[in-house]
C-alpha cells in the first residue's frame, strides 16, 4: 500500500499535476485516425482532463486546438470545417489548425484584432490508424522504432475502447502477467484455429498444440522476473510444466503508460491507457502482425460487437453488471461475463472505483510488475520536479529509432534453455515476417 499523497501524485494528470506533466512528455494517443471519416472530418477530443477538438482541414493536415473558442467559449466542435480551418458558428471567427485566428468577420473593416486572438493548439501526426498528440513543453520527441510503428498500414489494425477509472489501475492490470489464470480463465478449450483476432486463443507456443486456455489453467503459479530497459520494463513469466518444460510469455512495459504484450502466433497487441481526465481512460492498441495482412473488416465487426459508435463505449459495463452469468460462472468462464477478455479487464480495473484507493491494498510477490513500475513513474515524476529530465525512460539521449521490437512473445522450451529459446522464437519469426522486422 501506499499514502495518499504519492496515490495522488501517480494517478493525477491534469496540467501540472506530476504525473500529467510526465505523460506530457510523451505523445499520446489522441484518436482513432477512422473517428475523422465519413463527411465531416472533426472529432471531439478531452485529453489529460483538456477538452479539444481534432480536425482536418482542407490540405489533408491534421489540427487539435482548444474546444472552446477564444472569443466567448462556445464549443468548437460544431464549428464549420472550412478549407483552411474550422470556423465557430457563434459570430463566425476561424481558426487554422496551429490555432491561428485568421478572420473575425463581424469586427471592422481593417481590423487587425485576430492577430493577437489563439487558441491553444497541439502538435498531431497519424501513425497507422492512430493520432497522436504531442501535449508537453519545447518540441516533441521522435517515435521510437517499434513493431507497431516500423509495420505498413497493411499488417496493424487499430482499435480503442472507453474504460470508467483512472489510467494508473487501467495500465496496471497490463503489468500483472498472473491474473490471466484466473480473471481469464476458460473452464472448456476452443479449437484455436477459430481464434483469428481475440487474445489467448491461440496455442500456448509455435509448433505445440497446448491451447493457451489450458496453459493457463493448468499452471497458475508463474515464476515472475522483471527487468528495466531503455524503455520501461521487460516483464518475463515462466510457468514450469511437466516433463522438464516451461512456458515462457515476455511482456513489456513501454513508459510511460503503453504495455506490448502477445496477443496469438501471428500478432502483437501494443496498448496505450490514455486518460480523458482522471475518472476515465481509453485503451488504444495498436494489433500488429508478423504474418499476414491484418483482417481488419473481421478484427473491427468483433470489436463492433462489443462497443458502441462515436464514443467506443462498451456494451457491457456496470450499469448492466458487465452481462454477468452465474450459471456460465459456474460452468464456462471464471467471471460469468463472457468470452471477450476485454470485458473482465474492464470489470476489475472499473470494479476497484474511480481511482483505486491505493492505501488500503495488499500487494503479494506477483504484483513485482507494478512495484517496479510505480518505482520509476516516481522516479520521473521527482526528477521532473528538480529540472532532471534525464531520469525519462526514452527522453535521456537515447536515440528513439533506435528502439526496436520490444521481444513479445509466447514458447515452450526445455526448462534450462529457456532464455535462449524465447530469443531464438523470437528471431525465427521475425525472420520469416514480411516486412523488415528485424532487429
Ligand atoms: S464565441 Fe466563437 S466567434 Fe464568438
Ligand atoms: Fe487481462
Amino acid at each position: 500500500m501506499i499514502s495518499q499523497e504519492l496515490n495522488d501524485r501517480l494517478t493525477r494528470t491534469g496540467k501540472g499535476q506530476p504525473a500529467g506533466e510526465v505523460l506530457r512528455r510523451y505523445w499520446q494517443p489522441a484518436a482513432l485516425a477512422e473517428e475523422l471519416d465519413g463527411g465531416r472530418p472533426v472529432a471531439p477530443v478531452t485529453l489529460l482532463g483538456e477538452r479539444l477538438v481534432l480536425f482536418r482541414d482542407d490540405d489533408g493536415a491534421l489540427g487539435l486546438i482548444g474546444r472552446h473558442c477564444p472569443h466567448r467559449g462556445a464549443d468548437l466542435y460544431f464549428g464549420r470545417q472550412e478549407g483552411k480551418g474550422l470556423r465557430c458558428p457563434f459570430h463566425g471567427w476561424l481558426y487554422d489548425r496551429n490555432g491561428r485566428c485568421l478572420e473575425q468577420p463581424g469586427e471592422p473593416e481593417g481590423s487587425r484584432m485576430h492577430e493577437r486572438i489563439r487558441a491553444p493548439s497541439y502538435p498531431v501526426v497519424e501513425r497507422n490508424g492512430i493520432v497522436f498528440a504531442y501535449m508537453g513543453p519545447g518540441d516533441p520527441p521522435d517515435f521510437p522504432g517499434f513493431d507497431c510503428f516500423r509495420a505498413p498500414g497493411s499488417h496493424v489494425f487499430a482499435f480503442k475502447g472507453l474504460w470508467e477509472c483512472n489510467w494508473l489501475q487501467a495500465l496496471e492490470i497490463g503489468i500483472d502477467p498472473a491474473h490471466a489464470s484466473f480473471l481469464h480463465r476458460f473452464l472448456e478449450d476452443e479449437d484455436p484455429q477459430g481464434g483469428y483476432g481475440r487474445q489467448f486463443r491461440d496455442s500456448a507456443a509455435a509448433g505445440s498444440n497446448i491451447p493457451m486456455t489450458r496453459l493457463l489453467r493448468d499452471y497458475p503459479r508463474p515464476e515472475l522476473q522483471v527487468a528495466e530497459t531503455e524503455f520501461g520494463l521487460r516483464l518475463t513469466a515462466l510457468r514450469h510444466m511437466e516433463g522438464g518444460l516451461t512456458h515462457v510469455r515476455v511482456t513489456n512495459q513501454i513508459f510511460p503508460q503503453a504495455i506490448c504484450i502477445p496477443m496469438s502466433r501471428e500478432m502483437t497487441i501494443t496498448q496505450w491507457h490514455v486518460p480523458v481526465d482522471d475518472r476515465t481512460c481509453y485503451w488504444y492498441s495498436l494489433f500488429t502482425s508478423f504474418d499476414k495482412p491484418v483482417d481488419k473488416a473481421m478484427m473491427r465487426a468483433q470489436r463492433l460487437e462489443e462497443h458502441s459508435l462515436p464514443g467506443y463505449a462498451p456494451l457491457k459495463n456496470r450499469r448492466n453488471d458487465y452481462g454477468y452469468d452465474p450459471e456460465e460462472q459456474a460452468a464456462r468462464t471464471w467471471t460469468g461475463m463472457g468470452f471477450d477478455i476485454n470485458v473482465h479487464d474492464q470489470w476489475a480495473v472499473e470494479g476497484m472505483g474511480p481511482i483505486q484507493d491505493r492505501t488500503a491494498e495488499h500487494l503479494g510477490s506477483t504484483d513485482i510488475g507494478i512495484v517496479r513500475y510505480r518505482r520509476l513513474l516516481r522516479t520521473a515524476i521527482d526528477g521532473l520536479a528538480t529540472g532532471d529530465e534525464t531520469v525519462l525512460p526514452m527522453l535521456n539521449g537515447t536515440d528513439p529509432a533506435g528502439l526496436v521490437g520490444p521481444l513479445s512473445n509466447d514458447t515452450i522450451a526445455d526448462t534450462a534453455d529457456w532464455e535462449v529459446a524465447s530469443m531464438r522464437a523470437d528471431r525465427e519469426r521475425r525472420i520469416a515476417c514480411p516486412w523488415d522486422a528485424s532487429l
